[in-house]
């Protein structure tokens, strides 16, 4: 048999009832199968939808799967799966090839991720706005920005996307009316090509062919065609998203964001006078969505190479185009993103924290997705108790259980501020309730130190750039669908965000769709945003002379206090004709 061959499960082929059999554990549904059928098939008979374009012919590339343990008990890798590496399968080109022992795998669509649907205390949105969409009707005329692109009496359509790192939320709106249709959530698939931004720009510059872009758009269409409307009704797509998700969501090269200085194709272009604005524009057909076949997909505006779409909607979430206030906005994420200032003056910043408050990099972790531990309480005995989304037993701990955890392993004296486990143990078990027990490491710990250390960093040094204390905020928003989850006063006491006064602090949930949700309904919104960006001062915190030393102090667990602006401006005043900004 070839090497590229697909191993069909034959019409005799047993799944289950051999005395050989392995124990297959499939997005945690558990059964007894007898070897030979290829994952795809045993997803077939538990009733999982694997995600396919090409009914298992090792072409669409979408069936990917990851392994959680068992490699060495499934069929060698095939040529149609060069493109991953590690623990990722298609999971129609492999088999299961021994007859006893565990496969443990999922497909990267692990269940319906926490919607946000109503974004809380948002000044932006809501009431307020006069809808202007860029498609309009005129009768049984369909236009787009004025143009004839279709002639329908159906009611006419517009998808907003946030494109995550991570995650990948979608909200179907009607455009006459405003009225939200649906709204979906997903991982991002493309989390085969690496869990951070870095490791995608690398992934997609050696492979080449569009690959990630690829997969995900075969996501979006089986998502978009679950939508309770004709998809060939939908004429507009607005997108967020940072900077490489954009980028390589329209196709572009995004080797740059990669590379010192950190910029995108679209801010290169800008520079040398060939654009007007980041923003982007391109056909939902040569996206390979299938939309209305002129519909038209529109990549909000980025601040920076690593200050994206994502930060820029939340702008327009915030309305802080018009805002006197003095705000804060963070984002915690693979990537945090820092919003400061108001409508005169407006700094921004990217901090590099990596994945692990998103679960990632954590023995136990996972998205906040059904399975998940969401909150943690230590008992007076020891034990933990849990709250699980979904109820069911625990799978892993998302970012929010984390946080409580790590602010109650402190509260009890069970690590220090360098957390460090006070008994000498290397790690505890949360919760033993699941088919395995959740633990939390040292080395857990050390990944939420870092990460929270380069949040913690950006804080400081935007502040005092800025020349303004903590106190001096009037609001500080917490957007993203983890900020909206996560225990205020666990993270305050693990000095995840300031230690501010509880009145001041909003959290918002997912803003960023909230923004694309806008820019989609209103072009004077998005003429809007597209003046706003080019006037924020953005801080390139690796380039700032404190930034390790300020990196340092935030990876210990102690509440962030106000720096002190005039002892910083002293402390950095050597290097003041260089201060690491740019507009
Ligand atoms: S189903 Fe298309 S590649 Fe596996």
């Amino acid at each position: 048999m070839a090497d590229d061959a697909i191993y069909p499960v034959e019409p005799h082929t047993k799944i289950e009832g051999s005395r050989m059999s392995v124990e297959l554990h499939f997005n945690n549904q558990r059964r007894d199968v007898a070897p030979g059928a290829s994952l795809f098939d045993y997803a077939e008979s538990l009733g999982i939808n694997v995600p396919t374009s090409c009914r298992k012919q090792g072409k669409c590339k979408e069936c990917v799967v990851e392994i959680i343990e068992g490699m060495d008990r499934l069929s060698a890798r095939v040529p149609a799966e060069q493109h991953l590496k590690g623990n990722f399968r298609l999971s129609c080109s492999c088999r299961i090839v021994q007859d006893s022992g565990v496969v443990r795998c999922h497909t990267m669509r692990r269940g319906e991720m926490h919607i946000e649907r109503d974004a809380l205390h948002l000044p932006g949105g809501g009431q307020k706005l006069k809808p202007d969409p860029a498609v309009t009707r005129d009768g049984d005329r369909i236009l787009l920005d004025g143009e004839e692109i279709a002639r329908s009496t159906a009611p006419i359509h517009g998808l907003a996307m946030d494109l995550g790192t991570t995650t990948v939320v979608l909200r179907l709106l009607n455009l006459e009316t405003g009225e939200v249709i649906a709204d979906a959530a997903f991982e991002n698939p493309q989390r085969f090509g690496g869990s951070d931004v870095m490791s995608r720009i690398h992934y997609d510059t050696e492979e080449g062919s569009h690959l990630l872009q690829r997969t995900l758009a075969g996501y979006l269409t089986h998502a978009i065609e679950a939508f309770p409307v004709d998809p060939k009704t939908i004429y507009e797509m607005v997108v967020a998203g940072n900077s490489t998700m954009r980028d390589l969501f329209f196709r572009l090269n995004v080797y740059s964001i990669g590379q010192s200085p950190y910029r995108s194709i679209t801010e290169l272009e800008m520079a040398e006078g060939k654009r007007t604005t980041t923003s982007l524009a391109e056909s939902a057909k040569r996206l390979l969505l299938p939309l209305h076949p002129r519909a038209r997909v529109y990549g909000l505006p980025i601040i920076s190479g690593h200050v994206g779409a994502d930060a820029a909607a939340c702008m327009l979430a915030v309305d802080l185009a018009n805002e006197e206030r003095l705000i804060a906005m963070m984002d915690i994420g693979t990537n945090t993103e820092l919003i400061l200032g108001n409508r005169n003056k407006i700094f921004a910043a990217s901090c590099p924290a990596g994945p692990a408050f998103e679960g990632g990099k954590i023995s136990c972790g996972m998205p906040g997705l059904p399975g998940a531990i969401e909150k943690v309480k230590l008992n007076a005995d020891g034990s933990f108790s849990t709250e699980v989304i979904g109820g069911g037993p625990p799978e892993g701990i998302c970012g929010s259980g984390l946080i409580d955890l790590l602010s109650e392993l402190l509260e009890h004296n069970r690590i220090n501020a360098l957390g460090r486990f006070e008994d000498g143990e290397d790690r505890v078990v949360v919760d033993a309730r699941g088919d395995q027990p959740v633990y939390f490491t040292e080395s857990d710990i050390n990944e939420l130190a870092q990460a929270k250390g380069a949040n913690v960093a950006g804080l400081h040094i935007v502040f005092q750039q800025y020349g303004i204390r903590f106190d001096d905020l009037d609001i500080f928003y917490l957007a993203g669908g983890f900020g909206r989850h996560l225990n205020v006063a666990s993270a305050k006491r693990i000095g995840l965000i300031p230690n501010l006064a509880d009145a001041k602090i909003l959290q918002v949930g997912n803003a960023s769709i909230e923004g694309a949700c806008l820019a989609l309904l209103s072009r004077t919104k998005r003429r809007e945003l597209e003046d706003l960006v080019k006037r924020v001062t953005h801080c390139r915190l690796e380039a700032h002379p404190h930034f390790f030393d300020y990196f340092v102090e935030g990876c210990q667990f102690n509440p962030v206090e106000s720096p002190d602006v005039r002892r910083e401006a002293r402390r950095t005043a050597p290097e003041a004709g260089a201060l690491p900004l740019e507009s």
